[in-house]
């Protein structure tokens, strides 16, 4: 399994970068609209969520450059030693440019979380009221536009239109996800193969909806600092299968999770009648959960029968082996193209953390 190194926590390593990340997100949030202003600000005032791509792109960031095989970016020089991490001691600088990304990431994730609350009429995220429960329906999709446009400005700022490609890349596939996932999903008690059909529809829904944006910000990282091409593939590999691993958790924790966890009401998915690995591979054992599925859960007590029934079942452990798989798979990317260096440990720490997060 990815054994959990006992140095190099991820969150630490990079924690005087992170500790502007929010604020420098509130002032590039000001306008002279002070409604739009306080809506697109909400979670980033609080300074709520755990983070994890900006933290993923500036640890990337930092391990290729450790790696030292990057060519110089003649027209981008490093920030000043006094603005980075580097006056840590023996840690990389890193580029203005790579911390702008990380911030980005961060804006485009809260903007695609601000429409799905809409979407998914959730109550609560990151254990406060939503935007939408808050300001209305309304606003919250404006404020999220507005976080787009916002994120959108900050991109261009980069001066690299390889990577205002690969990002605006990732807002066209959130929105392919979320279309993707409304599909009433029919399966087959005769064909097995069908329901592998399923399975690899679901699996594809979840590299638009939560993987892109990792491995492309990842990559963007890469991109920015002229690495060359196979740390760049790395990157993107390692983002995308962190991202498949995260999405399978999530799922998980949509069942072992709640308010207190999560931050979230358990059993959101199956209320929206979105199946999800679990059930999917719950179903192979259980086949009166078929019905369940293409009725989307309607039926009077779908719910907890099929809640049930998951937890019964091995659906829940099968879907944590795959996420397994997935971070192994990302590490191994790493492993291949990065040198050693305690970044990279952060990384391949970080793939343990998103297979035992709670929340
Ligand atoms: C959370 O999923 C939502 C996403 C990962 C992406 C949602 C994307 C859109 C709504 C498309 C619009 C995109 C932009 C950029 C404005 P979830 O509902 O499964 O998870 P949750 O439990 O955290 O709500
Ligand atoms: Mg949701
Ligand atoms: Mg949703």
């Amino acid at each position: 399994g990815v054994r959990a190194p006992a140095f190099a926590d991820p969150f630490a390593l990079v924690d005087e970068e992170m500790a502007s990340l929010s604020g420098e997100i509130v002032q590039l949030l000001g306008s002279d609209h002070p409604v739009l202003e306080q809506v697109a600000r909400y979670f980033f005032e609080l300074d709520s969520g755990k983070k994890v791509r900006p933290v993923m792109v500036l640890l990337m960031s930092h391990a290729l450059q450790s790696s030292g095989t990057a060519s110089p970016a003649p027209s981008l020089p490093p920030t000043p030693p006094s603005r980075t991490a580097a006056s840590r001691g023996s840690r990389a600088p890193i580029l203005e440019t790579q911390r702008r990304l990380a911030e980005i990431s961060e804006m485009i994730h809260t903007a695609s979380l601000f429409h799905d609350d809409v979407i998914d009429k959730s109550d609560t995220r990151r254990g406060v009221p939503s935007i939408n429960k808050t300001f209305g329906n309304k606003l919250a999709i404006l404020a999220g536009d507005f976080l787009l446009a916002r994120a959108s400005i900050c991109l261009a700022r980069l001066r690299d239109v390889e990577v205002v490609e690969v990002m605006s890349a990732i807002i066209e596939h959130l929105v392919k996800g979320e279309v993707m996932q409304m599909k009433v999903l029919r399966l087959s008690q005769e064909e097995g193969a069908s329901n592998s059909a399923v399975m690899e529809y679901y699996l594809k829904k979840n590299f638009y909806k939560t993987a892109s944006l990792m491995a492309n910000s990842c990559m963007a990282a890469a991109i920015l600092n002229s690495h060359p091409p196979a740390q760049v593939r790395a990157a993107y590999l390692y983002g995308k299968h962190i991202g498949c691993a995260f999405q399978l958790i999530d799922d998980v924790l949509d069942f072992e999770g709640g308010i207190a966890t999560t931050g979230k009401p358990a059993l959101a998915d199956l209320q929206l009648g979105i199946s999800t690995a679990p059930v999917l591979f719950a179903a192979e054992r259980r086949p009166e959960l078929y019905e369940m599925i293409e009725r989307k859960f309607e039926g009077p007590g779908d719910v907890d029968a099929a809640a049930a029934m998951i937890r019964d079942s091995d659906g829940l452990e099968r879907t944590k082996l795959l996420a397994q798989v997935h971070a192994e798979r990302a590490v191994e990317e790493l492993m291949a193209e990065v040198e050693e260096s305690e970044y990279r440990d952060a990384l391949v720490h970080l793939a343990h953390k998103v297979l035992t997060r709670k929340s």
